[in-house]
């Protein structure tokens, strides 16, 4: 099986972060949200990926040629405009052979295996296998309305939704979509729909299938989603001490990388911290994953995405991420329990 991995887009509900770099490298435990799913690709046997990169890509494209994650082999597309997830297939035709594929919306992660999916949709050979979770606000998604099992109707952010059955962004096709995708014109949004070339499917009389995922899925397509992402997977670590632990308690786990320090500190896990950064009288956790070379001094953080190289000293942040190379000088207990959402390079002094 082949992939198409989209990775383009202008990230704009999660700005500031994704003004300087893509939101599939924005990092969860301290390791690229990409990775998570290029990992569920080698577990799953796919063997070529193809991915679709916006003008800001090129970083993406730089990581995966030169560390060559996984295995696995990659095909790089460019979309000089995100004109929608089926102008994505449109553009990625010919990297594809216009053969069938595993479709990954690269904001999209998910707990369930991808194997047996796929396993099922090589034996019964529908033209589109769509994964489906209900959810409160399906108004945000893309909508599908079943008929005994069988999905009749597909929709884009309906506005008064015909049922709570969201698609997920993940999805298999069979040959038939590279035609459909030619076929739908741009909806109200100007962007051509992955939705709509689903139901011109169903129109035309193709099989469309669906999967209802039970266990965790997250759509990381804003700031609250990323920090319940890391929380997701900082749950999970194992714990690794690399760097060097003096006069500090830890309860739960941490993972705390080589040449760190750490002193006079309280860490309550889960959290996660990268290697070369010093932290000294400081409370962290839980929830907390810090990138590489961070200082952290006189602070209380949990609930947090801290990027590399940032200055923190004297806060007390209850939920945030901050960007790389951000500076934040707060005032001790008197800014208690801040929320603070800072792009890289910002400077704050409270
Ligand atoms: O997450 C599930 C939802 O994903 C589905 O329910 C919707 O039906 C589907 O349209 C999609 O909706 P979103 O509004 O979340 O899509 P978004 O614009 O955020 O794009 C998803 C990913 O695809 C994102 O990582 C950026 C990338 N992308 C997007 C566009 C529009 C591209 O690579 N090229 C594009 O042209």
């Amino acid at each position: 099986m082949q992939a198409l991995l989209l990775c383009g887009g202008d990230g704009t509900r999660l700005r500031p972060f994704t003004y300087t770099q893509p939101k599939s490298m924005l990092p969860l435990v301290n390791k690229p949200l990409l990775y998570y799913i290029l990992e569920s690709f080698a577990a799953a046997a796919v063997e070529k990926v193809v991915i679709i990169l916006g003008p800001n890509g090129q970083v993406i494209e730089d990581l995966l040629t030169t560390e060559h994650p996984y295995g696995l082999k990659y095909e790089f597309v460019y979309q000089p405009e995100p004109l929608g997830l089926a102008h994505a297939v449109q553009v990625a035709g010919d990297a594809l052979q216009y053969g069938p594929f595993l479709m990954y919306l690269g904001d999209n992660l998910l707990a369930e295996p991808l194997r047996p999916l796929i396993a099922r949709f090589e034996e019964e050979k529908p033209d589109a296998l769509v994964l489906l979770r209900e959810v409160k606000n399906p108004q945000q998604f893309g909508v599908a309305l079943l008929e005994k099992g069988k999905v009749v109707r597909v929709e884009e952010k309906p506005k008064v939704p015909r049922s709570n059955l969201a698609l997920v962004g993940i999805y298999l096709f069979s040959a038939a979509i590279h035609q459909a995708v030619r076929r739908i014109k741009p909806s109200w949004r100007g962007e051509l729909e992955i939705t709509d070339a689903i139901q011109e499917l169903i129109d035309q009389g193709k099989t469309v299938t669906s999967h209802r995922l039970s266990g965790w899925w997250k759509d990381t397509g804003s700031v609250m989603d990323l920090l319940e992402a890391n929380k997701y997977f900082l749950k999970k670590i194992t714990p690794r001490h690399d760097g060097e632990v003096k006069k500090s308690e830890i309860s739960g786990p941490l993972v705390l990388g080589k040449g760190s320090q750490l002193k006079n500190c309280l860490i309550k896990g889960p959290v996660a911290i990268g290697a070369g950064c010093k932290i000294s009288g400081s409370v962290l956790g839980p929830y907390l994953s810090v990138g590489d070379e961070v200082e952290i001094v006189n602070s209380r953080i949990s609930n947090a995405i801290i990027l590399p190289r940032g200055q923190i000293k004297e806060l007390s942040l209850a939920t945030g991420i901050l960007g790389e190379r951000v500076k934040v000088v707060g005032s001790g207990s008197k800014n208690k329990d801040s929320s603070l959402f800072l792009g890289a390079d910002a400077v704050v002094k409270f």
